[in-house]
């Protein structure tokens, strides 16, 4: 938005949620003084506190709110103030059942946990622009606010709401969307199963069924229910808009495990990116799946600045084994996102809960106190994060791009696919990864982006894809581009219908091939290709038709046809790379490799060393080399400048202990 605010901050921003009433008002002085000890200076409040500001309906008390505001502001540490409406109170659900959200299997979800509102509710939607109203104008210009944080993860719980008030909402959405009655069967193809609707009245939402469910009808509903959570953001925004000239944003979540929002299309709506990410534990390599999200993230933000809203200090509540941060580890995620745009380092929460489910939730502040290894942690990260103010500003170096795609991610994750064993995320995670491993910095960017500024980009399993996205691929190889597709890309249109002619239907004369049919294999079995490289999950009876067959596969259901190939561009300097299986993690690496270097992408970081991850930020004068040694061992490498971190000058070598950061000032003469 042209005429939105933008939100400054004088170098890299500390920060936290903070929820004051949940403890007494003789602490919070002490907290203040706390937060100042370690350096805090932009804390989150009134994410959940609309039941302490509207106790009974339409009856107000700020008078708390007033007091840590002031108290913040006296200490100099600026606030992101949440508009409250993030979890409605027992008053409202008890007087308004109609809006808690109900599930696809038609079973309603009750209060007593959080989000239990459906993001279709009129009813829920006036009280909480009542109360965005109130807060709005009651602090709109408080000196202290410096962000306004709109609800709270919107869609966390409940993007997804399957009752009659959300079906009347979504009848209306594909109203505009297809206008006819006609169009709308054709989008969907419901000649098949007898599933020809005669008027929009007769849709609901994808309720559970006796068999899976139409496919269009789901992918149509996940975009409604995304456009719907941001139709709820626009209109807190409104409010707020009226009532101050402060930045709005809210905080997305872009992790491993939620996928209901489509956030390339919240993102213009946002005055700055602001993400909220938890290492995942249950993945095989956390810290890569970090490095991803930062990646995307940064994606979101035009390739610049974004805020990191929460991660913990420590263990989560929420996953199956809550494991601890071994020491340094919320350092070197920390520096990650900050090497990779995040010019805001904040955390779920500042003072670890006594009650409530979030109890066993780590925070700035342990139950254990300041006299602990974890808060000496926290005081530390202040002081690094306060020694990089002034890399505020560079930009992420990247000449790899990635492509990502929500829309490709739920239609390819459908109830009926060739194999629930491959999923589209993990398609992802293994390409970045891998690139990650041969120390590239990668642009995860939308389907249809510009990619004249890379040599290399990566395009994992984008399932469904439009003509004018397809296009812009080909496009830039034939500019002399190289791109790497993976199995499963191309395979649907933008309504989820087949591309006849052969898989994989966008892709097919770029890459020069045809795939005959899917051959995915039962999970464990290993596939073999003749190169000796190991695969597993997918084949495929693929035919080259002017690619160059690099690899074939060895034995399985598909022996004997192309499981690697390239296709040069007409002038031969660009390449379109094929992927038709799953390769184990080294011969993907093999495989990337090769193409990185044929497109001649530099790599920031150095296979000799593993586990040292190297990223570079920098803009015309300044250039900043961030090394993160996730590795038991000390490393060396060649580098020149001044450390920021020790503060130390540089000449020739930089050595990073083990688990430690880096971040060197180039010196840029030399
Ligand atoms: C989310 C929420 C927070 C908190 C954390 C716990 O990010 O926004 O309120 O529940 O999860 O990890």
């Amino acid at each position: 938005m042209s005429n939105a605010p933008t939100f400054n901050h004088d170098g890299i921003a500390y920060g936290c949620d903070y929820n004051p009433e949940q403890w007494d008002r003789s602490l919070w002085r002490e907290d203040v003084a706390l937060m100042r000890e370690a350096g805090v200076d932009l804390v989150a409040l009134n994410i959940f506190g609309w039941s302490h500001l509207e106790p009974r309906p339409g009856e107000f008390d700020f008078s708390g709110l007033d007091e840590i505001l002031d108290l913040l502001h006296e200490a100099g540490i600026r606030v992101n103030l949440g508009t409250g409406t993030a979890s409605a109170p027992p008053w409202l659900t008890f007087r308004h059942p109609e809006i808690l959200p109900e599930a696809e299997d038609g079973t309603t979800r009750f209060p007593g946990g959080r989000q239990a509102w459906c993001p279709s509710s009129t009813v829920f939607r006036r009280h909480a622009l009542a109360l965005v109203e109130q807060v709005g104008a009651r602090y709109g210009s408080h000196p202290a606010v410096a962000l306004w944080h709109v609800s709270n993860e919107l869609g966390c719980h409940n993007a997804l709401c399957y009752d009659d008030e959300s079906a009347e909402a979504f009848r209306r959405w594909l109203q505009a969307r297809y206008v006819t009655i006609e169009r709308l069967n054709a989008a969907w193809g419901t000649s098949f199963w007898s599933q020809q609707y005669s008027d929009f009245a007769e849709i609901l939402p994808p309720r559970l069924t006796l068999s899976s469910r139409n496919p269009g009808q789901v992918i149509d509903f996940q975009r409604f229910s995304s456009d719907e959570l941001l139709g709820y953001y626009r209109a807190e925004l409104e409010v707020l808009r009226r009532h101050s000239d402060v930045p709005v944003t809210t905080n997305f979540m872009v992790t491993a495990h939620i996928r209901n929002l489509d956030y390339w299309r919240w993102a213009p709506d946002m005055d700055v990116i602001a993400n909220d990410h938890y290492l995942d534990n249950r993945l095989a390599d956390p810290a890569a799946e970090l490095s991803f999200a930062s990646d995307l993230t940064r994606g979101l933000a035009d390739g610049g600045a974004w805020l990191l809203m929460e991660q913990s200090t420590g263990a989560v509540n929420w996953q199956p084994h809550n494991l601890a941060k071994a020491p340094g580890e919320m350092t070197r995620n920390s520096l990650t996102h900050v090497a990779k745009g995040a010019e805001a380092v904040c955390f779920f929460q500042w003072r670890a809960s006594l009650q409530g489910s979030e109890k066993f939730h780590s925070a700035l502040l342990p139950h254990a106190g300041t006299d602990t290894d974890l808060w000496r942690e926290v005081v530390a990260l202040g002081g690094i994060l306060d020694s990089l103010d002034e890399i505020t500003g560079t930009r992420v170096q990247a000449d790899v791009a990635l492509i990502f795609s929500w829309e490709s991610w739920w239609a390819a994750d459908g109830e009926s696919r060739p194999s629930q064993h491959v999923d589209y995320l993990s398609q992802v995670h293994a390409a970045h990864s891998s690139l990650r491993r041969l120390g590239h910095t990668v642009d995860v960017v939308r389907p249809g982006a510009d990619l004249s500024a890379y040599r290399l980009v990566v395009v994992p399993a984008l399932y469904l894809v439009r003509d004018s996205e397809a296009a812009v691929i080909a496009e830039f190889v034939g500019n002399g581009g190289h791109a790497v597709i993976t199995f499963f890309s191309g395979i649907t249109d933008e309504e989820d219908r087949v591309r006849p002619g052969g898989y994989p239907g966008a892709f097919r004369t770029l890459l020069g091939i045809t795939v005959e049919e899917f051959a995915p294999v039962l999970p464990g079995q290993a596939l073999r290709l003749t190169s000796g490289k190991a695969a597993t999950a997918w084949s495929e009876r693929t035919r080259a038709r002017g690619a160059e067959v690099l690899d074939t596969f060895a034995d399985g259901p598909s022996a004997g046809r192309p499981a690697i190939t390239r296709h040069r561009s007409g002038d031969g300097a660009g390449a379109a790379w094929y992927l038709a299986t799953h390769l184990d993690p080294e011969d993907l690496d093999e495989v990337l490799r090769d193409a990185a270097r044929g497109a001649g992408a530099v790599p920031q970081g150095d296979e000799r060393h593993p586990g040292l991850e190297v990223i570079r930020r920098a803009d015309d004068e300044r250039s900043y080399l961030f090394l993160i040694n996730h590795s038991t061992q000390d490393v060396e490498l060649p580098a020149t400048g001044h450390e920021l971190v020790t503060g130390a000058p540089v000449d020739s070598i930089a050595t990073v202990p083990a688990g430690a950061v880096r971040v060197i000032r180039e010196d840029l003469s030399r």
